[in-house]
């Protein structure tokens, strides 16, 4: 990886992929569509102390700075921006942005200050490196929604690129908190894989009523003892209003955000009707 100054930028396109670290093939798969797309990619690593609560640990978030810059290096990264808190969010910092509606629901509901965090650091994230386009996974569908609401909103100058969420063989979606989950917890968190792949083919079949569709989800998800559901619901696509049927020619989300032990794990699927 090379430092570039401001002229080497000059007519160059630049491709940003903000993370948090402890990367996966998730996020390198987002470093290789921002290759294919850009002359330069820059990756950040940054855990984000506003978009924790202080029920959330920050500090156990897993980190591994070294296995991180090896894998970047392995992916082809040009430039990785890994800054201190103390240089994001100064003594006297209190400017935060916040997108309105589609930050209560659902993920909302649960962390309520979390994309408040999300939309800030990503607003600082963007001033700083002023990339072209910048990468997000699908796996965070309702962080995709709020951040291209406010790159939209602000008319910022940049385009969103969402990426398909990247799973295990079994089907579990990647996701750094993976680590947290015990071998046996690792094996009951299929339950959230499952249980969308068995919706989707109720709604292939036929089924359009989203109380049974939901119904089957969360007797999937309840058949570990170790879940403990926050929601499993269908969302329309771009609004996140929840649906009681779902109609033809129209897009939704199959959204599930679960808990296995103590590790709360999300995961969707788009559907096309
Ligand atoms: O998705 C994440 O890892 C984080 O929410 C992000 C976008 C890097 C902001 O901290």
């Amino acid at each position: 990886m090379q430092l570039f100054s401001s002229k080497e930028r000059v007519g160059k396109s630049i491709g940003f992929v903000p993370t948090m670290g402890y990367l996966h093939q998730g996020h390198i798969s987002l470093v290789q569509q921002s290759k294919k797309e850009n002359d330069i990619t820059i990756v950040s690593i940054f855990v984000n102390p506003t978009q924790f609560s202080p029920n959330e640990d920050l500090s156990k978030y897993p980190r591994d700075y070294d296995r991180d810059h090896q894998l970047l290096l392995d992916a082809g990264c040009d430039v990785l921006f890994y800054p201190d808190s103390e240089e994001i969010y100064p003594k006297d910092f209190q400017t935060f942005i916040t997108v309105d509606e589609i930050t209560q629901k659902l993920e909302g509901e649960f962390r309520p200050t979390h994309f408040r965090g999300v939309t800030t650091i990503v607003n600082i994230l963007f001033n700083i490196v002023q990339p072209h386009k910048a990468y997000f996974g699908q796996k965070d569908a309702q962080q995709c929604a709020v951040i291209s609401k406010m790159v939209d909103d602000l008319n910022m100058n940049l385009s969103i690129v969402v990426c398909p969420i990247v799973r295990e063989d079994d089907g579990l979606a990647m996701s750094s908190r993976n680590v947290y989950l015990s071998p046996s917890e690792r094996n009951d968190a299929l339950v959230l894989s499952k249980a969308l792949k068995e919706a989707d083919s109720l709604i292939k079949k036929g089924e359009r009523d989203s109380f049974r569709i939901k119904s089957e989800m969360i007797s999937i998800l309840k058949s570990v003892d170790t879940s403990e559901i926050d929601y499993a619901e269908i969302v329309d696509f771009k609004s996140f209003e929840k649906v009681s049927v779902l109609e033809e020619g129209k897009h939704y989300l199959l959204l599930i955000a679960c808990r296995i032990g103590k590790t709360r794990l999300i995961d969707n699927q788009i559907i096309s009707i």
